[in-house]
């Protein structure tokens, strides 16, 4: 069932396609249903887009669906941005991270002139952080001495551990992830603000101010926030 509401949310993004656009794309489950929808419709209506993928996850993928990939280096303001999310607010504010990408993928979002965000009903909730810890992309080195300093200010953390690998799981930057529990998080921004500042932090999970619109895959149908 999550697969159809991701997948008709994806549908839905796809009206804000246009041809000859650079388009940013996030990484996940639900980003690899839209990024396989971006190739067909590409090759259907020969959009001759370009493609700025948020990891090698997404990078393969955009190469899979016949997509040429481009760099931010060639377009650091990518017309459009699509991505996905761990849990998003009324707000559209966002904690990501859930597949280790959210420092790319808020590079990529922050630079784009638009960004939609697609996802299941699933992730909609009233209070981000409750049910889901904040992934915290940190310089390895780092890693227990910013445990000790995200225990302080309220959050029960622990060092994401790899698949299909022994020891900690290690990002497309060659960092590391702490997943910390804050229990529901009444004052988003600012915690995204006071974790960023902590020395040994490369990127926080927390998305504020950065989506521009969502759809949400209901069973009820298709939702778009901002109402
Ligand atoms: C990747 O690191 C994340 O930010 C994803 O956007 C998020 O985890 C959503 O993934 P799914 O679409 O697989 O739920």
């Amino acid at each position: 069932m999550s697969g159809e509401l991701k997948a008709a949310a994806c549908r839905a993004a796809m009206r804000h396609v246009r041809p000859g656009q650079v388009v940013g794309l996030g990484s996940g489950s639900t980003m690899a249903i839209f990024t396989a929808m971006l190739g067909q419709e590409s090759k259907s209506r020969r959009l001759e887009l370009k493609v700025v993928p948020s990891s090698y996850e997404a990078y393969y993928l955009a190469l899979e669906n016949g997509l040429q990939v481009a760099s931010l280096d060639e377009f650091p303001s990518p017309d459009i941005a699509f991505d996905g999310a761990d849990q998003i607010n009324r707000k559209l504010d966002m904690i990501k991270g859930g597949g280790g990408a959210l420092t790319r993928e808020k590079i990529i979002d922050a630079a784009s002139k638009f960004v939609v965000v697609v996802v299941d009903e699933s992730k909609l909730v009233e209070r981000l952080g409750e049910g889901f810890p904040v992934p915290i992309e940190v310089v390895p080195m780092a890693a227990k001495a910013l445990l000790k300093r995200v225990g302080e200010m309220g959050g029960r953390g622990r060092i994401r551990a790899g698949g299909g690998k022994v020891g900690p799981a290690v990002t497309d930057n060659g960092n590391f992830i702490l997943d910390v529990d804050f229990g529901a998080v009444s004052e988003p921004a600012k915690l995204e603000k006071d974790l960023k500042l902590l020395p040994g932090v490369v990127e926080v999970g927390i998305f504020c101010g950065i989506a521009d619109l969502a759809y949400v895959g209901c069973r009820e149908g298709v939702k778009e926030l901002p109402a």
